[in-house]
């Protein structure tokens, strides 16, 4: 690693992964005129009449790239190995261990974070307009911006997962690779919980997952090779040593305290929950008495933070389908009386029963599901409920654009986006869009 280090500081090129080596253009250099920004960390060229997939580059820039993956015919996918012409926004990584060929875990390393911002709100107008089918001059669209988050756009990490080589050495994998860059910090990650997984060794563990609350209690949960879990340990601030097996974290949000399974799911960046929550509130704006449906609760946070608005004439039920989640949203809800936990998946066929059973249609609906999104078949569902708000948090923007273009085809209209950096130096952004009624 220290080896590799040195040498690229020497401004040498690292190798190209070995699984990506031969096979069509894999392994060939060329120059390029970087186009366009695209979904995925990447950003769009074209050589001989093919699409390249650019990444460590920037729109604008004119850069040597040598090809790591050729499997379609339509397109490649390359990093900039050699930078002739750099945009403005390009800065020296803070990392030393992203570049070409190095950690897969961060793609925008090299771009100044309000750049990044900037990437990131057209990737979400490019997808709202590709696969949401609005028009780009449509104003919700055209006025949409990503906002950072505080804290900078280092050391925001609470959760993540490092993965373990054969020697038991942590890291994180290339990118689009299995093999392990072994790392002894990863500075997206707050100190303390990197500092517990990357300063020691996993000798036979797949993976170690860690998390640290707001009490600064850092949990780490040790992974076999098929991903399960054999045991984990919490270490208070300022403890050296485990002092406990792992149970319930505490987080915070919308000024309160929320218990948090140790490995069930919360907002990665500690300052996300709650611009999501006031982001959500805003949105939704819960008039008393009204009905609320969550659905992909967690441990009811959107619920929770909306029901003191729908008042003891109101109701909020929280629907999740992960039994531990629904665990400790009882454990969050139980002051509220107007708030319910439903455990259950939300497909299809379920939603049907739980919108005949809870009897009248809801008034507000919040969705946030997970990567995939929530499909045409529950998005239609949803839309024929004729809510008056529907409030979709996504963290995928092809996903939200997809379930945007059900909405929009079943008679809704986007009314606001707002786009938010909870994953700064990644490609990742999260969104929260308000649907209403095409008519209102
Ligand atoms: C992105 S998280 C959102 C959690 C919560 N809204 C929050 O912000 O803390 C998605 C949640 O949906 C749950 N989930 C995934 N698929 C589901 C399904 N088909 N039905 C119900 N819940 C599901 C997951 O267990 C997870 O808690």
């Amino acid at each position: 690693m220290a080896e590799r280090r040195r040498a690229d500081r020497r401004g040498r090129r690292p190798a190209p992964p070995r699984e990506d080596r031969g096979g069509g253009w894999t392994g060939r250099e060329f120059e390029v005129e970087v186009g366009a920004v695209a979904h995925g960390g990447h950003c769009v060229a074209r050589h001989e009449g093919r699409v390249v997939f650019v990444r460590h580059s920037l729109p604008g820039e004119r850069v040597v790239v040598r090809v790591t993956e050729d499997r379609h015919p339509g397109f490649c996918r390359a990093d900039a190995v050699e930078v002739l012409t750099a945009a403005p926004a390009r800065v020296e990584r803070p990392c030393p261990y992203s570049g070409p060929g190095k950690c897969g875990g961060c793609d925008w390393q090299h771009v100044d974070p309000a750049e990044q911002h900037r990437l990131k709100a057209t990737v979400v107008r490019e997808q709202l307009v590709r696969l949401g089918t609005l028009d780009a001059g449509d104003p919700v669209v055209a006025g949409l911006a990503v906002e950072p988050l505080p804290g900078g756009a280092l050391r925001w990490r609470s959760r993540a997962r490092f993965a373990v080589d054969r020697t038991g050495a942590p890291g994180l994998r290339r990118h689009r690779s299995h093999d392990v860059v072994v790392l002894d910090d990863c500075p997206i990650t707050v100190e303390p919980a990197a500092a517990a997984v990357l300063r020691r060794s996993w000798p036979g563990a797949g993976a170690v997952d860690v998390s640290i609350d707001s009490t600064g209690a850092v949990t780490t949960t040790r992974l076999d090779r098929r991903g399960r879990p054999q045991s984990a340990a919490v270490l208070q601030a300022g403890e050296e040593l485990p002092a406990a097996p792992a149970g319930r974290a505490e987080r915070r949000a919308g000024g309160r305290d929320w218990e948090v399974e140790g490995t069930g799911f919360w907002q990665v960046h500690p300052a996300a929950a709650d611009a999501l929550v006031a982001a959500v509130a805003e949105f939704a704006a819960v008039r008393p008495a009204e009905s609320v449906l969550d659905l992909y609760a967690g441990v009811g946070l959107f619920g929770g933070a909306l029901a003191p608005a729908a008042g003891g004439q109101g109701r909020v039920v929280c629907v999740e389908s992960d039994p531990a989640a629904c665990a400790a949203a009882d454990a969050n809800l139980a002051h509220l009386p107007q708030a319910e936990v439903w455990q259950g998946e939300v497909e299809a066929d379920g939603l049907t029963e739980l919108l005949a059973e809870l009897g009248s249609a809801p008034d507000v609906v919040v969705l946030d599901p997970p990567r995939a999104g929530a499909g045409p078949a529950v998005s239609r569902l949803l839309a024929g409920t004729g809510a008056r708000a529907v409030v979709y948090v996504a963290c995928d923007p092809a996903a939200l654009g997809r379930d945007v273009a059900a909405f929009t085809g079943a008679g809704y209209r986007l009314a606001a986006v707002r786009g938010f950096d909870a994953f700064p130096m990644t490609q990742h952004v999260e969104c929260v869009a308000l649907l209403v009624p095409a008519g209102r």
